[in-house]
């Protein structure tokens, strides 16, 4: 397969990022312009570096970063990974998408639109057809986004779960890490020694974002699954990795045995389909009692290019009729550009590109 030049969106941010290190080596894709505002114009992406413990190719480093201009990323660009802010996401995308450009969004400006895939490969793969109706499709362009990055990895282990036995309530609490705030993110002398519990937005994503993708597709249109969903969300001194502490009602009773089952047997498509970024086990179920834990953990997954792409569970137990458990997933991989990029491999594997 001759590779697909892609365009990285907000390419000096922490997805952005993310993306390019993702997108070297990538047997689909190639790089074809970084792009980001005004303030990066002619910087290269050595100059602007935030992501650590990451080595890049010396190419890579010496490439220039560009102004963000619709039409100019449409002449050399089939495809445009965004890790834009929501405000600039909104318009830019659709103009990409009326470009002929197929975009793959971490931004949340257009994931509750009806003609728009919600999607995880894991939970939802077939809701990528909804791009079929959108309005650019007929010319290529289309819009699909990831979710949030701590519904991402609630999403993976509560798919398992609910498609197993039903769901009427889940309770979540989350610890964030500081990537998921960008770059440079929250002030050292607010974060250090501390906890902040309120990340603006986040529990409402995090209670909408949940019913659209564990939501069933029928004659074009997403019925929102129904169970009671209620986020608390806190930001946390660590760097990479969200945990999150899960409380679910299941629709029919099941003890912890039935659940670690349910979520170590779970093989979905992106797994079946073999695609590059898929992790080859999606759920890793830990038997420690201290486990998963972000320094840990939020690396798991392999092979090498699905690093950071499982999810990591642990702690599962029953309580009073409650089933709980931990989970740990990396927010600026499986929940953030990882996510986009396992998005556009299964729009490959579906021939939609
Ligand atoms: N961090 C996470 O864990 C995470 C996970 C999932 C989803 N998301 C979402 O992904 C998006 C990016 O997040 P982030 O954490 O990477 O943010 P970030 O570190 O603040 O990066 C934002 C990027 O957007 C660029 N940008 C800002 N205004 C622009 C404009 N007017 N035109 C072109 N480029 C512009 C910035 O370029 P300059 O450097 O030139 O300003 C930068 O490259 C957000 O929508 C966020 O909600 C983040």
């Amino acid at each position: 397969m001759k590779k697909l030049q892609v365009a990285v969106l907000g390419a000096t941010g922490m997805i952005g990022q993310r993306f390019v290190q993702l997108l070297e080596g990538h047997p689909y894709f190639e790089i074809g312009g970084l792009y980001a505002s005004e303030r990066s114009e002619g910087k290269t992406l050595g100059d602007v570096l935030s992501l650590k413990g990451v080595r890049f190719q010396e190419e890579t480093l010496n490439t220039r970063i560009e102004v963000l201009e619709p039409k100019a990323v449409a002449n050399r660009c089939r495809l445009a990974f965004s890790g834009l802010p929501a405000e600039v996401a909104k318009g830019t995308e659709s103009a990409l998408a009326g470009e002929g450009v197929a975009v793959f969004s971490n931004a949340a400006s257009h994931r509750m639109r009806d003609d728009v895939p919600l999607l995880i490969p894991e939970v939802n793969p077939d809701h990528i057809e909804l791009v079929r109706t959108q309005a650019t499709f007929a010319n290529g362009g289309f819009i699909t986004t990831n979710a949030n990055c701590s519904t991402t990895g609630l999403a993976v282990p509560l798919q398992a779960v609910y498609k197993e036995f039903g769901l009427k309530a889940c309770y979540v609490s989350t610890y964030q890490a500081l990537s998921g705030a960008g770059y440079p993110g929250v002030p050292s002398m607010d974060i250090l020694g501390n906890v902040v519990p309120f990340i603006k937005n986040e529990e409402e994503k995090m209670e909408q974002e949940i019913h659209k993708m564990l939501g069933t597709l029928k004659d074009g249109r997403v019925r929102f699954a129904d169970f009671d969903m209620v986020a608390s969300c806190a930001r946390v001194p660590v760097v990479d990795g969200h945990l999150e502490s899960a409380v679910l009602k299941l629709g029919r009773e099941a003890d912890a045995a039935a659940v670690v089952s349910s979520l170590e047997s779970f093989k979905p498509a992106p797994q079946e389909l073999k695609l590059p970024t898929a992790p080859v086990r999606p759920i890793i179920v830990r038997r420690e009692d201290n486990r998963p834990q972000p320094a840990a953990d939020a690396l798991a997954g392999e092979p090498e290019r699905a690093r950071g792409m499982a999810v990591s569970v642990g702690r599962v137990r029953e309580s009073k009729g409650y089933i709980k458990f931990w989970l740990l997933s990396h927010n600026t991989l499986r929940g953030g550009a990882g996510g986009s990029v396992l998005n556009a491999e299964l729009a490959v594997a579906k021939k939609l590109l």
